[in-house]
């Protein structure tokens, strides 16, 4: 079964002269003068949103930005993102002060085909995040049509996201969704075979469902960045001062047992870029058995980098997410940015989800070689533990 079963895309649909309710994941990142850092999100979404406007929608983006907690706070306006939008689509965006009321209604109502309104935050109303039902009806009155492109934040029940979709006639998945939903929809139940996980990042303890889920899929698992630290402690080995979990040394043993039963090959580093703080300015390598009681494993060693890069060279479909080491350090980055440049090398179908493996491959220049580059980090972890996303089981219904 495929993720996008039962739902309907944005591109079946007739959308002339109809309220269009698209929701959209405007999450950027801000700088202190509150300047867009990255608009990847903003560009994920813009297919979706020229289909619809060229098609004669009226055209209602909402979306939140950061976490204001149910109050509106300018610090969390959706005004640069309306001026970006704006620039980038070349015509008039705009951006109604409220999220619902008799203000935006109004505004809605004076929308002509082919214009476009930008709701503001949706999260400065208290009902959002607690999926309200009121303010699910109150959304919904607003259009006729109702269209998920926020993949980003399927995974939260908001009212934006579950609860106004239940009250609205006709809906679908925005083209960004859909992508994002047959890319893992493939990568769960179809993958081009053989199937390379590559998963770093600080804790097991966040990554367990993944593992497990990728078990029963993957041909060999990749780990690294702390998160290796666990097991190679529960192989036995000493890793000094470096960042692990003690209470989840039986769950990485179970783990590893499971992938031995399964004849999943799990590779670990076999070297490491040690030192004695996380300030350091250089790195030792030693061997994975070496390292010292006052040191911490930093990086992954050029060793286990020829490991883990021949693994995703002969690799037909690749996931990663999660950095190899504390690559906010440039002294224990190496080992990050050339995974990211095997994986962009690698024949295979690559999948790129998660924060810093997204940034890592934006910062090693070779994002335009990574066939799909996730907007979703934590949706994309839930759907690759197996869990279904309150926002397109929604669109199912
Ligand atoms: C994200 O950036 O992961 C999404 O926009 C969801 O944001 P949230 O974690 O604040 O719900």
């Amino acid at each position: 079964m495929g993720l996008t079963d039962g739902i309907r895309s944005i591109a079946d649909l007739d959308l002339r002269s109809k309220r269009v309710f698209m929701r959209v994941d405007f999450n950027v990142p801000l700088d202190a003068q509150r300047r867009i850092s990255d608009d990847t999100r903003i560009q994920a979404s813009l297919p979706s949103i020229r289909l619809a406007l060229d098609a004669g929608a009226r055209l209602i983006c909402g979306s939140h930005l950061g976490r204001p907690k149910g109050k509106p706070n300018p610090a969390y306006s959706l005004e640069p993102v309306a001026a970006r939008l704006a620039e980038l689509l070349g015509k008039e965006v705009t951006l109604v002060d409220e999220v619902v009321g008799d203000g935006a209604k109004n505004r809605v109502q004076a929308l002509r085909d082919g214009e476009v309104l930008l709701l503001e935050n949706l999260r400065f109303h208290p009902g959002e995040e607690k999926n309200d039902p009121q303010l699910s009806k109150d959304l919904a009155s607003l259009c006729d049509v109702y269209v998920n492109d926020a993949f980003g934040t399927a995974h939260r029940a908001h009212a934006s996201t579950e609860g106004m979709v239940h009250h609205v006639a006709e809906k679908a998945a925005g083209l960004l969704m859909w992508k994002e939903l047959e890319v893992f929809g493939r990568l769960l139940d179809n993958p081009r075979k053989p199937l390379v996980a590559v998963l770093g990042g600080a804790k097991v303890s966040d990554k367990i469902q993944v593992l497990k889920n990728l078990l029963d899929r993957a041909d060999t698992l990749v780990i690294g960045g702390a998160m290796a630290n666990t097991f190679l402690l529960a192989q036995g080995k000493s890793i000094g001062q470096s960042l692990a979990e003690p209470e989840k040394l039986d769950l990485a043993r179970d783990l590893l047992a499971g992938a031995a039963a399964r004849k999943v090959a799990v590779l670990l580093p076999t070297d490491v870029v040690v030192a004695e703080s996380l300030e350091a300015e250089t790195g030792t390598t030693v061997q994975a058995e070496k390292v010292s009681e006052a040191q911490r494993i930093l990086d992954i060693g050029p060793e286990t980098l020829a490991a883990f890069g021949k693994a995703v060279k002969s690799a037909g479909m690749v996931f990663w997410n999660g950095p190899m080491g504390l690559f906010e350090n440039a002294a224990f980055a190496h080992g990050t940015f050339e995974l990211a440049k095997a994986v962009a090398a690698s024949e295979a179908f690559t999948v790129v989800g998660g924060g810093d493996s997204v940034s890592a491959v934006n910062k090693a220049g070779v994002a335009q070689k990574i066939d799909h580059i996730s907007t979703g980090g934590g949706a994309s972890l839930e759907l690759v533990q197996g869990l279904a996303l309150p926002g397109v089981v929604a669109l199912s219904k």
